[in-house]
């Protein structure tokens, strides 16, 4: 009896074994370097279930032990996945050979998350094309100058903020995720959906956009569970179950759009956000309005553009604060080009802001948000490395481009370890290899709320460095390390400065 329950234990042990490691031969059948230590059931992972590092940071460590090759394989759990190490054949996947590699590598489920079914960034095909096409034209130069005028509304409102605090002190000290997220969601309560977000009231602050945003997309226990599960393990969420966006942001977004959808069925002023915008291309295409619909819209504008941006000026605050040689000329440049504008942040002014530009892309290289690009195959196609590799790859097979090992790569930047925003200098930005450096990606999946993101992002460097200026605090845990799990990268107990009003 005890030798047949022992050797049934063995057999289904070796079973469970056999099932876990059953891709385990895929590249050496492909003779494709892997890196050794793929472990059954977790593949190359075992440190991001240990919740030791991000997805991010295994792929920047895989990068940095492999750049030899121009490509390796890799075990994402029990799925190969390969990874593209040489800027040329991230070329190939992102822009040359497009039609093979369309679909992005996160998927939402459109049952458990209604309301991101119509965002590009999870979808392909015709529904891709459909909302790429909406935020393009929302995006345009034209519509731009428009979003812009509430972008300055919230400039003032953010003036405002900091002068309250600071009117009874001489400095403040407090985290830059924490004040630029109020920025980025009163911008995309204002410009996406034309109301108050309540996010520099802070008697009000438990209603406000800035208080439903960091409560499901800042990088707390929970939400990186539930980032891990539904991005990185979906295979498990089949069983937990766990939609991205919780069911009281999706009650407040619901309510609000419909609100404000009733309100401008009897008002006759004309509108100019991006709602408006979503509903007037609705009713261009001879779509009834459909609620649903709208509120995804307004959604995908909030979730696209509020953490990105926030996270993304929290770094360049840092680095502003850390370098204030850096800091200096940078506010130089927007004094003097406010002042040619009667003080007054106009489009045109933004684009004069051009060391404000070579700040912000030197931050972006430095401190990537989004570690790695994550595509799938979907025709079988063959890619070539400059080293004599060549892989057939499979429709189905994960495509991982490492925008962290890229971005600090010694062989195309000069001392990479450096924050020098001199690099993007005019005389300089024609040698950067685009395939490279890619914040925002690229090629025709490339982020379509760049230039959205771009003018939110100088408005409110503008406003904050015309009048105060930023020193690191003590609470700032330095050298930065970055939360393991997240998907966004962020650095471990915030970033905490000092601001004060300038001399
Ligand atoms: C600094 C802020 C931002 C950063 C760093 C950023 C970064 C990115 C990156 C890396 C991608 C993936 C590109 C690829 O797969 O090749 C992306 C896609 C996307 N982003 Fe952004 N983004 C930012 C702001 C915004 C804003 C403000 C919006 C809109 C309101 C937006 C909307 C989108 C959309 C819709 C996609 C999917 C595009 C597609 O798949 O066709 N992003 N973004």
């Amino acid at each position: 009896m005890a030798i047949a329950l022992i050797s049934l234990i063995f057999i289904a042990l070796v079973t469970v074994y056999f099932y876990l490691t059953k891709n385990f031969n895929y590249w050496q059948k492909r003779k494709i370097p892997c890196p050794n230590g793929a472990l059954p059931g977790v593949g190359h992972f075992w440190s991001l279930i240990t919740m030791k590092v991000s997805f991010g940071e295994r792929i920047r460590q895989i990068y940095n032990d492999n750049r030899n090759h121009s490509m390796v394989g890799i075990y994402n759990f029990r799925s190969p996945a390969l990874i593209v190490l040489e800027p040329d054949l991230v070329k190939t996947v992102l822009q040359t050979k497009f039609t093979s590699f369309h679909e992005n590598g996160f998927k939402i489920e459109a049952d458990l998350d209604p309301l991101l079914a119509n965002n590009p960034f999870f979808n392909y095909g015709e529904k891709w094309i459909t909302g790429r096409k909406r935020l393009t034209y929302a995006f345009s130069s034209m519509r731009l100058r428009i979003l812009l005028e509430s972008v300055k509304q919230v400039c003032e409102q953010f003036e405002n903020f900091l002068d309250r605090k600071l009117s009874k002190v001489g400095k403040i000290e407090l985290q830059l995720k924490d004040l630029f997220a109020r920025f980025t969601a009163q911008v995309v309560s204002g410009a996406g959906f034309g109301v108050d977000g309540l996010s520099f009231d802070e008697e009000k602050e438990t209603e406000s956009f800035y208080t439903m945003g960091k409560s499901f997309l800042e990088p707390t226990g929970v939400n990186n569970f539930v980032f891990l599960l539904v991005f990185f393990i979906p295979a498990l969420n089949k069983i937990f179950r766990s939609p991205f966006l919780p069911k009281r942001a999706d009650r407040f977004f619901r309510t609000i759009i419909s609100e404000v959808m009733e309100q401008r069925r009897t008002e006759e002023k004309p509108r100019n956000d991006f709602l408006q915008l979503m509903a007037d291309l609705e009713r261009v295409e001879g779509n009834k309005i459909d609620m649903n619909v709208l509120t995804s819209h307004a959604v995908s504008f909030f979730i696209d553009g509020y953490e990105t941006s926030s996270a993304t000026l929290s770094f360049i605050g840092f680095n502003l604060a850390t370098f204030p040689d850096v800091q200096t000329k940078l506010r130089k440049e927007v004094i003097s080009v406010l002042n040619k504008h009667d003080g007054v942040i106009t489009y045109e002014a933004l684009k004069e802001m051009t060391y404000m530009d070579q700040v912000i892309c030197e931050s972006q290289r430095f401190f990537p948000l989004v570690g790695f690009l994550n595509k799938i195959c979907t025709e079988e196609t063959e890619l070539r490395g400059s080293d004599g590799l060549t892989c057939h790859i499979q429709p189905g097979t994960q495509i991982l481009i490492p925008v962290h090992g890229l971005q600090e790569d010694s062989r195309y930047w000069e001392r990479p370890e450096i924050f020098d925003p001199d690099r993007f200098g005019p005389d300089k930005k024609n040698n950067i290899d685009r395939f490279t450096f890619l914040p925002f990606g690229e090629g025709p999946r490339m982020c379509v709320g760049m230039r959205m993101a771009l003018l939110q992002m100088k408005a409110c460097l503008a406003t904050l460095l015309k009048k105060y200026s930023l020193e690191v605090s003590p609470k700032t845990r330095l050298p930065l390390k970055m939360v393991p799990s997240t998907f966004l990268t962020a650095p471990e107990g915030g970033l905490w400065v000092y601001i004060r009003p300038i001399e």
